[in-house]
């Protein structure tokens, strides 16, 4: 009967009205932080993409020098959007409105008619990155410059990343919070006995930590084959991280990418990416993989692995599309660092407590 402790059945009132006023989550939708809006081969020299990214319409662009833009989608001469026939002109953006284009700074570099251009017609860019493949965009609530980078991967002997997309309801602190989220993986993923490797470690945007699990799998054609695979998860904000992967059994290494990036404070867009390190020798997996040409075995395991990872985040889906936010969680022996992970995700929010009075004010 704990749960009808006055404490405990408080705490669920309030989690279960957040959750019928339509946002589940006592923070905000958009924490500051990088955030993945697309694969790098998904854009080619002179295109134009269009995203929504934390409630606002913005434009990806690759200029023919091959650099990666995200700028607001609207022209700031009269509000033409971008990305529904704009054209890229050298380093340029092109207005389909007026004519007016846009250096990769955003200024103006001319109008559609040959005249001097308006001071004020600057197009508001992002701060973006170009990495391993991710096309990564920096975003802070009051528009601080990034203080922290997202690292960059050595690709030498790393197979190039199978990429999967996914979107569904969630925020980006809830899908990460599943990494650390012990309790889940033998209930949700048929995982078995976790151990810890290494505690969480937490060093400023930086978060880490180490552990063991085990499951029995049909994995690389081999049924019913015990795995023990080590994992260490690297976050760096609630956009970016990755797992390592080590399946003992295979002498496989794995990185496994899954990036979260708001949409709209409703929907989040799920970037995977797995590659794989090729010091494994493919015919070590499997005998048959041996027998075909090395990067075709390559190509086989890494999408094979990206299937598998991609399997377990599809068993999360429903629970995070359906699931509220109990704070403070009734937690039993057998979770993991939760409330050691929720602290290091306070630091995401500088705007929480004006969210907060502004949610109030307008619920009266
Ligand atoms: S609205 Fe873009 S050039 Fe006029
Ligand atoms: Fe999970």
């Amino acid at each position: 009967m704990d749960d009808l402790t006055g404490a405990n059945s408080s705490t669920m009132v309030v989690s279960t009205m957040a959750s019928l006023s339509g946002y589940r989550y006592p923070f905000p939708p958009f924490p500051a932080g990088w955030y993945c809006l697309g694969f790098g081969n998904e854009l080619a020299v002179g295109q134009i993409i269009s995203r929504v990214f934390m409630a606002e319409e913005v434009v990806l662009f690759r200029t023919q020098s091959g650099e990666f833009v995200i700028s607001d989608a609207h022209c700031p001469h009269l509000g033409g959007h971008l990305g529904k026939g704009g054209t890229i002109e050298g380093e340029t953006i092109r207005c389909p409105f007026h004519g007016f284009c846009f250096n990769t700074q955003g200024e103006c570099t001319k109008t559609g008619y040959d005249t001097k251009t308006p001071p004020k017609a600057i197009l508001r860019t992002w701060p973006a990155r170009e990495v391993n493949g991710l096309l990564m965009v920096y975003y802070h609530p009051y528009g601080e410059a990034p203080s922290w980078d997202v690292p960059v991967h050595d690709e030498n002997n790393w197979t190039s990343m199978a990429r999967e997309k996914f979107e569904i309801g969630s925020h980006p602190q809830e899908t990460s919070e599943n990494s650390v989220d012990f309790g889940h993986f033998p209930i949700v993923h048929g995982y078995t006995d976790t151990e810890v490797l290494a505690n969480l470690h937490v060093d400023g945007t930086y978060l880490n930590g180490k552990y063991v699990l085990h499951r029995e799998a049909d994995v690389f054609l081999q049924s019913g084959t015990t795995i023990r695979a080590e994992f260490e998860v690297h976050v760096w904000g609630l956009g970016y991280s990755w797992v390592d992967v080590f399946v003992e059994k295979f002498n496989l290494r794995t990185r496994v990418f899954v990036l979260a990036t708001p949409i709209d404070g409703e929907k989040i867009t799920i970037h995977s990416g797995a590659s794989v390190c090729t010091d494994v020798k493919p015919g070590d997996i499997h005998w048959a993989l041996g027998l075909i040409p090395s990067q075709w075995a390559y190509k086989l395991i890494t999408k094979a692995t990206l299937k598998g990872y991609c399997d377990d985040l599809a068993a999360d889906f429903d629970i995070w599309e359906n699931k509220i936010y109990i704070d403070p969680p009734a937690l039993a022996k057998g979770d993991g660092p939760i409330a050691a992970y929720r602290k290091y995700c306070r630091q995401f929010y500088p705007h929480l407590e004006e969210w907060k009075s502004g949610r109030q004010l307008a619920t009266g």
